[in-house]
């Protein structure tokens, strides 16, 4: 039960809920936002102050640099503020239910982010809250991440719409967030991965479904070809086991120079970061010209004050 007074939350918990005009309009405010502070010292807010008196409150069951400080540097551009809590420092870690943590923290703050190590934990906070909940990254999406990534293919590249994306890797959950925005905003999505790290089939046949042009394929040379963006991420995500295994597997699936020069030659390279040279990608490439990961990652800031906004209803109407 949530939102016993007043309307229920707007959450951001994934893409699928989203229309193609909501996250085209998350896209456009991410854009417009960066525009209008260029030149502005970092610590200064944006004229406006949207966000002035409310709070956000981040929990973290695993380490972040960029969605931590994003989210942290957006609250106070937009004229709020933002308290983060580790996971382990809270009640949470000895036992009180995520529910009773969710009913307490909607007194405190305006909204809540929370990085997880399990989807259903972020499902069941938000279904206790009575403020928005954030997704920050759990283990079956990033859809914050994928925001920050589509707004700088636009901006490098063109319109999202009827490009070609190719995924080369692990099929984990920054690239489940790919095909979950994939029928919306109408690109195409090519995904190279080994069949035992293939992204989960419920997700690829509910893009299909909903009018998703989605290939999955074991060959990373035959997904680049032609592609006007070519993206990685780790072959070992934050909570997996099997390093040594996925390290073995995903071998074939690394992003070099002769990979990137079968993708589109106006082609970018997207990473969400961290990243590991010599691992997913060479440090050529992603030390390279067509390499964007650095604007990406500046983009998360931009994106993520359109979510907050988007959440707290100053962003596709509410
Ligand atoms: N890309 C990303 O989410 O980075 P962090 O893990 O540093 O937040
Ligand atoms: N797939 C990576 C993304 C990190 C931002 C992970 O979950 O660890």
């Amino acid at each position: 039960m949530s939102g016993a007074l007043g309307p229920a939350p707007r959450h951001f918990l994934d893409l699928w809920p989203l229309t193609g005009v909501e996250l085209r309009a998350l896209l456009d405010a991410a854009k417009a936002r960066k525009a209008a502070r260029v030149g502005l010292p970092k610590a200064r807010p944006d004229i406006d102050r949207p966000l002035d008196g409310r709070l956000l409150a981040m929990i973290f069951e695993k380490p972040s640099t960029r969605t931590r400080a994003s989210f942290d540097v957006a609250m106070r551009q937009l004229g709020g503020v933002s308290a983060v809590y580790n996971a382990t420092d809270l009640q949470l870690g000895r036992g009180e239910t995520v529910e009773d943590t969710a009913r307490v923290l909607s007194r405190f703050v305006d909204a809540v982010m929370l990085r997880a190590n399990s989807h259903d934990m972020v499902l069941d906070f938000a279904a206790a809250a009575d403020v928005p909940v954030i997704n920050g990254l759990t283990d079956k999406s990033h859809p914050c991440q994928i925001l920050a990534d589509l707004m700088t293919f636009e901006e490098k590249v063109g319109p999202v719409a009827g490009a070609r994306l190719a995924w080369v890797g692990d099929g984990n959950n920054v690239c489940a967030s790919f095909i979950h925005a994939a029928p919306k905003l109408g690109y195409e999505l090519t995904i190279a991965a080994p069949m035992k790290y293939a992204p989960p089939e419920a997700d690829i046949a509910r893009a299909r479904a909903e009018g998703a042009v989605i290939v999955v394929t074991d060959d990373p040379a035959d997904a680049v070809k032609g592609a006007d963006a070519v993206i990685a991420d780790t072959w070992v995500s934050m909570g997996d086991l099997d390093k040594d295994e996925r390290l073995a597997t995903l071998e074939p699936y690394r992003v070099d120079a002769a990979l990137m020069a079968r993708a589109a030659r106006h082609a970018i390279f997207l990473h969400c970061l961290p990243a590991h040279r010599g691992e997913e990608v060479t440090a050529d490439v992603i030390d390279g010209p067509q390499s964007a990961v650095f604007d990406e990652a500046e983009n998360r800031l931009h994106a993520q004050k359109a979510v907050l906004l988007w959440c707290l209803g100053a962003v596709g109407g509410a």
